[in-house]
């Protein structure tokens, strides 16, 4: 039998789906050992191999087929747009994507002035301003630290994902507006789907009657 090959985003995400892989039963110790620096892990008697990605790698791991199945933010899959099915919302890692900004920005929003929108999400600022505000705006990318740049002045606004609001509340920012709910994901590979279907299912009704039960 072939190995299942899934990309998990390195990180806190990583750690909440084995926990979650764990209550179906599905064990993964070698990766538990925190001094290792590997980044690739075997399953031998579900024959399962788990790897640990940058989250915005992992749609890319999926389409290409490197991986059959990807465990990854909502906010990436609507970045990377990726050809890959979203099949299961794991329901944690919950923030929103969010326009956020210093109060006074509040008007200049409304009034649809033209302004500078600092993200790491371009794609999605460009998606919610021009497509569904149809807004022109001038977008900048950053790759981290995004509430600096209205603070600093770069942009007067930003998109970016807001958790707990504790960013937000340390640096003066607030919410000004919402642009989605965010949460982990579970995404296929196209081919796989169809080649792996009996076990891919499987694990998805594992992890779906999980969830259902917690949720109960
Ligand atoms: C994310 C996000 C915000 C922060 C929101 O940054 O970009 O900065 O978390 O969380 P909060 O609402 O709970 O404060 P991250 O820590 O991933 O690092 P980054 O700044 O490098 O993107």
């Amino acid at each position: 039998m072939r190995y299942l090959t899934i990309a998990l985003t390195k990180g806190r995400l990583a750690g909440q789906t084995m926990a979650l892989l764990e209550e179906i039963g599905v064990f993964c110790e070698e990766m538990k050992d925190p001094s290792s620096r590997k980044l690739i892990f075997t399953n031998e008697e579900l024959k399962l191999k788990f790897f640990l990605a940058k989250g915005p790698d992992v749609p890319t791991y999926v389409e290409y087929g490197a991986a059959d199945i990807g465990i990854v933010g909502k906010d990436i899959l609507m970045e990377e747009e990726r050809k890959v099915y979203e099949v299961l919302d794991l329901g944690f890692g919950k923030c929103r994507m969010c326009v956020c900004g210093r109060e006074e920005s509040r008007e200049k929003l409304l009034h649809q002035e033209q302004i500078r929108v600092a993200t790491k999400y371009p794609n999605i600022a460009k998606d919610y301003f021009y497509n569904e505000k149809n807004q022109t705006v001038e977008l900048i990318k950053l790759n981290g630290s995004i509430e600096l740049a209205p603070i600093v002045g770069l942009a007067e606004v930003i998109v970016d994902i807001v958790e707990t609001g504790s960013t937000l509340r340390d640096n003066g920012l607030v919410v000004l507006e919402e642009i989605c709910p965010l949460s982990a994901r579970v995404a296929v590979n196209p081919v796989s789907m169809r080649m792996e279907n009996d076990r891919i299912m499987w694990l998805l009704e594992q992890i779906g009657s999980r969830l259902q039960k917690e949720n109960a």
